[in-house]
């Protein structure tokens, strides 16, 4: 299998300036703030959308640009900005291995500093005038708000199909990885259809990666660094779960409806509900779409030719749906 460690090798030089700009784009002068930046730099993740951006702008143009560092630390920003909200919206309590931010400071500031980090990504696009990078990147952020207010829609409602999750999924996931590929070829080529051809890749991409975080949620791998049965805890219906919906029996169908509408916050419940939808083929069945989405993004870009950055871009893509975490 593909290791992380192999990808980055390719993009071992970009990934260091990245990281130092990154760091450097978080500081403040409020000595609360700057505590909890430094917390959050130092449990970093897996960092793959600035290698999604890095290796993009590399497999057209053989090296980066200077645009292309700030689209990889804005998204980045961005991302993370977003992953403090997440874990206030899902009401969870660990990320990457250790305490959310709102588990150990709490609901308000973890907003705030959510709202910090967007900002002083912003501003560090403006300040570089990326405009066209601030027009990538802020439809992605319209779409991640629209995608998660859809969810929470849907589950009040529990009326989500199939189509309504891959809408969700687009909106919340895929957009921000699409920018990751469309930001970084616009870092290096002038060509319109070029950058439109990498975002459609990486929004299939994107698409496979958040049926990979959602297929997680259905295990009970410590290893993941986050809480797993949060999604039918938060009353998400993702895949697996739809899957089952539509094949189980009628009584089936009724049990597992009324967990996630009366039975969510029981964890006894919740593991028996995960129990059935593994046997009903939810997960093998998430497993194949995700595999198929991955096979149409490296369709995407068959015809581009190829060099070593192209070839850690695909292993790239491999990880994310052979990741452990
Ligand atoms: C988690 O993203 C949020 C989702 C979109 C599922 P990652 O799995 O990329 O998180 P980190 O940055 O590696 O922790
Ligand atoms: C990802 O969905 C939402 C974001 C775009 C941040 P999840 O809520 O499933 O992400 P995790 O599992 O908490 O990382
Ligand atoms: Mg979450
Ligand atoms: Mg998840």
């Amino acid at each position: 299998m593909v290791k992380v460690k192999d990808i980055k090798a390719n993009v071992e030089e970009e990934m260091k300036v990245f990281e130092e700009k990154f760091r450097e784009s978080m500081k403040s002068e409020v000595a609360l703030l700057d505590k909890i930046t430094h917390y959050i730099i130092k449990r970093k993740g897996k960092q793959m959308r600035p290698m999604f951006v890095f290796l993009t702008a590399k497999t057209l143009n053989g090296k980066v640009e200077e645009s292309t560092y700030t689209a990889a630390s804005l998204i980045e920003l961005l991302h993370t900005a977003t992953l403090v909200h997440d874990d206030v919206v899902d009401d969870a309590n660990e990320r990457r291995g250790f305490f959310s931010v709102n588990a150990l400071w709490k609901n308000k500031i973890a907003v705030l500093v959510g709202d910090y980090l967007l900002s002083r990504g912003l501003l560090m696009s403006v300040d570089n005038k990326e405009f066209q990078l601030l027009k990538i990147v802020s439809t992605a952020v319209r779409e991640m708000s629209e995608g998660e207010l859809l969810q929470i829609e849907k589950a009040r409602k529990l009326d989500i199909t199939e189509d309504i999750y891959f809408d969700i999924i687009r909106q919340k996931t895929a957009s921000l990885i699409a920018s990751c590929c469309a930001a970084g070829a616009a870092s290096v080529s002038d060509d319109p259809a070029m950058v439109q051809k990498m975002k459609r890749f990486g929004e299939l991409v994107g698409l496979a990666f958040q049926i990979k975080d959602d297929i997680f949620d259905y295990g009970t791998d410590k290893k993941i660094g986050k809480p797993t049965g949060n999604d039918i805890r938060e009353r998400k219906m993702t895949l697996p779960l739809i899957y089952a919906l539509n094949t189980a029996s009628k009584a089936d169908r009724k049990w597992l409806i009324n967990v996630v509408k009366n039975h969510n916050e029981e964890q006894k419940y919740i593991r028996k509900a995960i129990k059935k939808v593994v046997e009903s083929g939810g997960v093998k069945y998430a497993y194949n779409r995700m595999m198929q989405l991955k096979d149409e993004a490296l369709e995407v870009i068959r015809d581009i030719e190829d060099n070593e950055a192209k070839r850690a871009l695909i292993g790239l893509v491999e990880y994310t749906v052979n990741r452990e975490k």
